[in-house]
């Protein structure tokens, strides 16, 4: 029996980028169907300012796995961003990024970068405190709970231990918040002791990032809370080669959720050029979470076939190793015809 999944198409880019990505699931042999649910710009603009339409609830907590390309969030009064609404009502803490580099094939100044950001996903500057005080005064507080932390930091070293990764690091301002990220740098080392065999260090965010920047080989599990680990994710998937190129998982103990980590690109949506190697990526995690992780791997392989042989979306494309820049279509059929193939 196929596992249903909730699937949105998304905004901008997304259409194009699920449209790719489901034909090679399909191809491979993938045993889903999906359960199309409408998340987004089109049900904000009729007025939800949730963005998320009703019934799509019900698809989503009975089929229990997302599988989301990416939406577009109105700028304006009124609108919550649907990501911050997903991820907290449906209990998504971990949000996982693994960036691998994969040079010669993709150009990328640091061929050696394997790293995996796991980002608290609920609460921090993100759990949606924001208020006017006063006529010229704003405020957002900052939300962090010791479950929060104790959940996200075991979820990171029970990751690292499952992976075969050596080593995790926590990043953190609590030189300056003293007492929340004091707690949360707290509870990493209380956790850190019970797992002797992964190494464990911390960093102040702002030089971590930097030194993440600059010699990114040198870590491999990031920890960190939500704010940071959404900017220095990015940071790790553009060194890494493109933002184009990473997906993600935000894992909850009922529900998960598989999306790109890059947003819905209105600027070169309908162009067919889009790369759809993030939501590919993130589809294969997603393969994993299912019990279909041989089809998972397969289009892995495929995946990186197509890279190997020179197939570039014109984000990663290079004239020093690109064969052919290929649109997102095109670069899908390739994909399809290397499935299987050594
Ligand atoms: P973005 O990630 O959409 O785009 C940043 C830059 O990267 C753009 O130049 C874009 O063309 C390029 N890019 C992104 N994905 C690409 C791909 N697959 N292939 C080739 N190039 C790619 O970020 P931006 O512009 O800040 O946000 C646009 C919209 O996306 C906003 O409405 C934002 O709220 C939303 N967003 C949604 C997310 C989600 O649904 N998970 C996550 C991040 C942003
Ligand atoms: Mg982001």
């Amino acid at each position: 029996k196929p596992v249903k999944i909730a699937v949105a198409n998304g905004d901008g880019i997304g259409p194009e980028i699920m449209e790719a990505t489901l034909r090679i699931l399909n191809a491979a042999g993938a045993n889903i169907e999906p359960d199309y649910i409408e998340l987004g710009e089109k049900v904000y603009l009729s007025g939800n300012t949730s963005g998320v339409e009703d019934s799509s609830w019900e698809a989503i907590n009975t089929n229990k796995v997302i599988f989301k390309a990416p939406i577009t969030t109105p700028q304006g009064k009124g609108y919550k961003s649907l990501n911050v609404t997903l991820r907290k009502s449906l209990g998504l803490f971990a949000n996982v990024r693994p960036v691998q580099a994969l040079t010669p094939f993709v150009p990328s100044h640091f061929p050696d970068m394997d790293v995996v950001v796991v980002r608290e996903n609920e609460e921090d500057l993100y759990a949606g405190i924001e208020h006017r005080q006063t006529q010229d005064v704003y405020q957002c507080l900052k939300l962090i709970t010791r479950p929060g932390c104790e959940r996200i930091v075991r979820y990171a070293f029970e990751y690292a231990k499952a992976c075969g990764r050596k080593k995790v690091t926590c990043m953190l301002k609590d030189n300056i918040m003293k007492i929340t990220d004091g707690l949360f740098h707290k509870v990493f080392d209380e956790i850190a002791i019970e797992y002797p065999e992964i190494n464990s260090e911390t960093q102040i965010i702002d030089i971590g990032a930097a030194r993440l920047a600059a010699k990114p080989e040198n870590y491999d599990v990031i920890v960190t809370s939500n704010l940071y680990g959404d900017i220095i994710s990015d940071i790790a998937a553009e060194i890494g080669g493109s933002v184009g190129m990473c997906g993600s998982a935000n894992i909850g103990k009922n529900v998960a959720m598989f999306e790109a980590i890059h947003g819905s690109a209105p600027d070169i949506a309908g162009k067919n050029i889009a790369n759809p190697s993030g939501l590919i990526n993130a589809a294969i995690s997603m393969l994993v979470h299912i019990g279909q992780a041989d089809v998972g791997d397969k289009i892995k392989n495929a995946w990186l076939k197509t890279l190997e042989e020179g197939y570039h979306t014109a984000d990663i494309f290079r004239e020093a190793v690109s064969v052919e820049k290929l649109g997102t279509k095109a670069f899908a059929d390739r994909v399809i015809a290397n499935l299987g193939k050594k």
